[in-house]
């Protein structure tokens, strides 16, 4: 019997619809070859939308997509929105609504993309971030006293509670053990510096490691974190971390695997439904031009098969994508040698090669 599943897609703002419609491509190719059903169901919200009806992200949206497997998303954000607008109205309302505790994104380079660091290869870079994606600086607590005047105050508190932390580096250390590589976990927090909020990580990460002995653990500070990343890469296997940091950390992840074009991620809640995103954003300029690079969109697919547990198919999308790694000039937009929609080909005909 196939398996079948409901994936709701936000096309979203910019190169989205574009770099997801290559997405969905793949995903038809994997449907075919390993008997998965997949029923997309598509929701409008974004920048458009909301020009067009004010409307951000409906209550009944986030009752629905509770009764999906999973999310497909392609970006939010544009030109004539105010930034800030659409991500916090969309994207980090799902985050909050749909409890996806944690953001996952893998750092890895493929043979053949052009690394920025010397004498890095990808036996170098393959490493993992474990990000929490629903407390830190991302809750909004905070406010201003005397706004508007010179003698304005703003203050945004950090939110670290013990159970959020608990459950995010538990899930850290799950999936170090999973992954099976090096078997070591890197906390990475500021602990010199913000005693109260990386000091409570470190409790909590030292606690829950008891539990893991066969995984080693480690700790490095978010700047020696971001030097490390350049010098030895080979470091590290899996690095967990709070909201902030990880936003910052996997920006830097994301140019050491080939750039934007290529780094993709997961917003998971492990007990509910997640949703998973090409972390380049919606990149206007490039907007119906066929020049975006859709493999990030695909591997945000392949992430969306790991987590599903369909280990094979996830495993034929990276193929599929290293097979298309190697036909391209370059990650950057504009600069492959192939368009938007020839890339998404390439991924899919490697996988229907397979049947
Ligand atoms: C990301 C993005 C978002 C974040 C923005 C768009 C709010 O940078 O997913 O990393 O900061 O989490
Ligand atoms: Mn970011």
């Amino acid at each position: 019997m196939s398996r079948h599943y409901k994936i709701g897609v936000i096309p979203g703002d910019g190169i989205g619809p574009e770099v997801v419609v290559e997405g969905i491509k793949v995903l038809e190719a994997i449907s075919k070859v390993f008997n998965i059903n997949f029923e997309f169901i598509y929701y409008p919200y974004g920048g458009e939308h909301y020009l067009k009806t004010k409307e951000l992200l409906p209550d009944e949206a986030i009752e629905a997509f509770k009764g999906l497997n999973a999310i497909y998303f392609g970006a939010v954000g544009h030109l004539d929105v105010k930034p800030g607008i659409l991500e916090q109205g969309i994207l980090l309302r799902l985050r909050q609504a749909l409890d996806q505790y944690i953001n996952l994104r893998p750092v890895k380079l493929y043979p053949g993309i052009y690394c920025p660091i010397k004498d890095k290869n990808p036996e170098d870079i393959d490493f993992v971030v474990v990000r929490e994606n629903t407390e830190g600086l991302y809750v909004g607590a905070g406010g201003f006293l005397k706004h508007g005047t010179k003698n304005e105050i703003a203050i945004q508190t950090s939110i670290n509670t013990y159970k959020g932390i608990e459950r995010c580096v538990r899930y850290a250390f799950e999936y170090c053990q999973k992954r099976n590589k090096a078997k070591k976990l890197t906390l990475c927090g500021k602990s010199n510096v913000l005693t109260y909020a990386s000091g409570l990580w470190v409790r909590v990460f030292e606690k829950v490691a008891n539990d893991y002995p066969n995984i080693e653990t480690d700790y490095a500070h978010v700047d020696a974190i971001c030097m490390w990343m350049i010098k030895n890469p080979e470091k590290f296997d899996v690095i967990v971390t709070d909201n902030m940091f990880g936003d910052i950390i996997t920006d830097l992840g994301a140019i050491l695997q080939g750039g934007l074009g290529v780094a993709a991620g997961g917003n998971v809640n492990p007990e509910g439904v997640s949703m998973f995103e090409p972390i380049g954003g919606s990149a206007p300029k490039y907007k119906d031009t066929g020049k975006a690079n859709p493999l990030a969109a695909i591997s945000a697919a392949q992430i969306m098969l790991q987590t599903l547990s369909e280990d094979k198919a996830a495993q034929a999308i990276e193929e599929g994508v290293i097979y298309a790694v190697g036909h391209l000039k370059s990650m950057s937009a504009g600069k492959m040698g192939y368009t938007t929609s020839e890339v998404g080909s390439l991924v899919a005909e490697y996988i229907q090669d397979k049947k």
